[in-house]
């Protein structure tokens, strides 16, 4: 899940590369120990206290439905508006009985930021997908879930913008050498922070997975 984000510009070029090459081949690499102690930590951005980070505004309760929820959406939305414009955000909605609702509908609401190649043509992108569940549980009341997804929901934001200019200047290099137009050549990245993952009173098959199914 940690995100190998701030080494030298050079090599995460590379790493980006072979990340999203590696994608088409085998989704899964062994990293060594010594790659593997290069991650770095996010710093301020995942320090709980700091409310201006990417973490702190989001350890409060956020069932689905709830002012939590919006808080929630409004810092991601917020958050790629502001520090990531090239990025572009999607909402999926939707709403379904709970229950705990009984009869009433609960607005659910998936964020897919995405980042492709400006020269893309729609649908035509192969994206690396990366994925987090941004609701909390609905008991036992006040429950966080800090890390279930909060902090997940964090790091991908961190790893947003640790790649921005990484996946820029891989556009432009390949714009310069005429490369992409393709499905292969045109790859790009999304995250999805996803609503209603949680159950509202125990996991089944109908109470679970609202937004994210
Ligand atoms: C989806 O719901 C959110 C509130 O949760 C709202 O802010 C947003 O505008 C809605 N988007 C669409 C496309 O309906």
């Amino acid at each position: 899940m940690k995100p190998n984000v701030s080494l030298a510009g050079g090599h995460i070029l590379v790493y980006l590369h072979l990340l999203l090459l590696a994608v088409h081949i085998t989704a899964y690499k062994p990293l060594s120990d010594s790659f593997l102690k290069l991650i770095p930590d996010a710093g301020a951005d995942l320090d709980i206290n700091n409310d201006k980070g990417l973490l702190a505004p989001i350890l409060i309760p956020r069932v689905s439905g709830t002012q939590g929820a919006l808080k929630t959406q409004e810092h991601f939305v917020n958050f790629f508006k502001k520090e990531l414009p090239k990025w572009t955000i999607e909402w999926h909605n939707s709403t379904s009985k709970t229950p705990v609702s009984g009869n009433k509908e609960v607005p659910f609401a998936n964020l897919i930021f995405k980042r492709e190649p400006p020269w893309v043509k729609p649908g035509q992108s192969n994206l690396l997908t990366l994925v987090a569940h941004y609701d909390s549980k609905y008991t036992p009341e006040g429950f966080i879930g800090a890390t279930d997804s909060a902090a997940p929901c964090a790091m991908l934001m961190h790893v947003a913008r640790s790649i921005d200019k990484y996946v820029t200047q891989m556009h432009d290099e390949m714009a310069d050498l005429g490369e992409g137009g393709t499905v292969a050549m045109d790859m790009g990245v999304q995250i999805l922070l996803l609503d209603g993952e949680e159950a509202f009173v125990r996991w089944t098959d109908e109470d679970s997975l609202y937004g994210s199914r």
